[in-house]
């Protein structure tokens, strides 16, 4: 499959007053056309910030210092601004954890739709934008359209108002989504029907959909292939049911122990430790201080980013003598 969004080596830095924080320091990305794709890791570990890269959003004081971000053929990182805000307005949308950074308070539900929809096609009259609006809430599956069309965000429940945000998103009919973390605030049983939603949606609006987890039960749930990232790098990637089953780097091997499991009633475990200063990050491999496996090496080389089979890739300096424990 081809290639629908590939990053390479990126790098993000914010450059605040108690110095430069290396937020993305490196990351390559590969997304296949019409692919479900993870970005897993704890927090902090530069998952939104590779995201806000490739929309070209980051805030101040970040920047991105290098690497090179292709979408589609077209190179984004030299596309002139107007350019971009095209690309924002109907090729790539976002969804983020928190719906209130993607909905405006002051408006109502149906004129922010509305604006989304004429954004994306500006020959569309408003009658027609409209009816649009409404048949996009039934999409995403929100009872009484028509009453919730005039209603403002802050009348609404927090499910509803993640439903109204994947609506916007969609309202540009994106070609890709990025879907960052848009389960982490809500209820549990909500969360599984947006979750639920969002899959439903990426076929029927055939998307390609990067979906952003702290959590490998929804990697697990949702995606076909997976990059883990760690304090701004790329620790492992590879189809999502051969990390599950083989992974080969300690920390894919310390998240998956991390998963509750409903069959056996292990003791759940975190991953011990936390995650480094990005100001003054490890040397070698950044995983190395929590380490269960680190050697001497580990602690003073970057390890290579190496093929482990097809399609899968790993940063370890000991992949080929470990026998990690994924998911039996
Ligand atoms: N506006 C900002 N100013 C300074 N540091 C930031 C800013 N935004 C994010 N960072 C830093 O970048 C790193 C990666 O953040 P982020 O991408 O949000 O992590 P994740 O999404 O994986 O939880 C963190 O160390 C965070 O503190
Ligand atoms: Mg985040």
């Amino acid at each position: 499959m081809e290639d629908l969004l590939k990053v390479e080596d990126l790098r993000t830095y914010f450059f605040t007053e108690a110095g430069v924080v290396k937020a993305v320091d490196g990351i390559s990305l590969d997304v296949r056309k019409g692919e479900s794709h993870g970005l897993v890791g704890e927090s902090g570990s530069g998952k939104s910030v590779t995201a806000l890269s490739v929309m070209r959003i980051v805030p101040k004081p970040g920047k991105i210092v290098g690497g090179k971000i292709s979408f589609d053929g077209t190179d984004l990182l030299t596309l002139k601004e107007d350019d971009m805000r095209r690309v924002r307005g109907s090729k790539i949308a976002m969804v983020f954890q928190d719906p209130i950074s993607s909905l405006d308070p002051l408006y109502t539900v149906g004129k922010q739709l509305i604006e989304a929809i004429r954004a994306n096609n500006e020959t569309v009259s408003k009658e027609q934008a409209r009816d649009m609006a409404i048949s996009l809430l039934s999409n995403v599956e929100i009872s009484e359209p028509e009453r919730r069309f005039n209603q403002y965000p802050h009348e609404l429940s927090g499910g509803m108002k993640q439903r109204i945000a994947i609506a916007r998103a969609l309202a540009r009919t994106p070609t890709l989504l990025f879907a960052d973390e848009p389960t982490t605030n809500l209820d549990v049983t909500i969360q599984a029907q947006v979750l639920n939603l969002m899959k439903d949606l990426k076929k029927n609006f055939n998307m390609t959909l990067v979906l952003i987890t702290h959590d490998m039960g929804i990697i697990a749930e949702m995606t076909s292939r997976v990059t883990v990232v760690y304090a701004g790098q790329v620790s492992e990637s590879a189809e999502t049911h051969t990390l599950f089953y083989h992974p080969t780097h300690p920390y894919t091997e310390a998240l998956l122990k991390a998963v509750p499991r409903l069959d056996k009633r292990k003791q759940l475990q975190s991953v011990g430790g936390n995650i480094p200063n990005l100001i003054d990050p490890p040397t070698g491999c950044r995983f190395h201080p929590r380490c269960p496996y680190a050697i001497q090496i580990c602690k003073e080389k970057v390890p290579d980013y190496e093929e482990v089979e097809t399609d899968h890739f790993v940063a370890c300096h000991r992949w080929k003598e470990l026998s990690l424990v994924g998911v039996q």
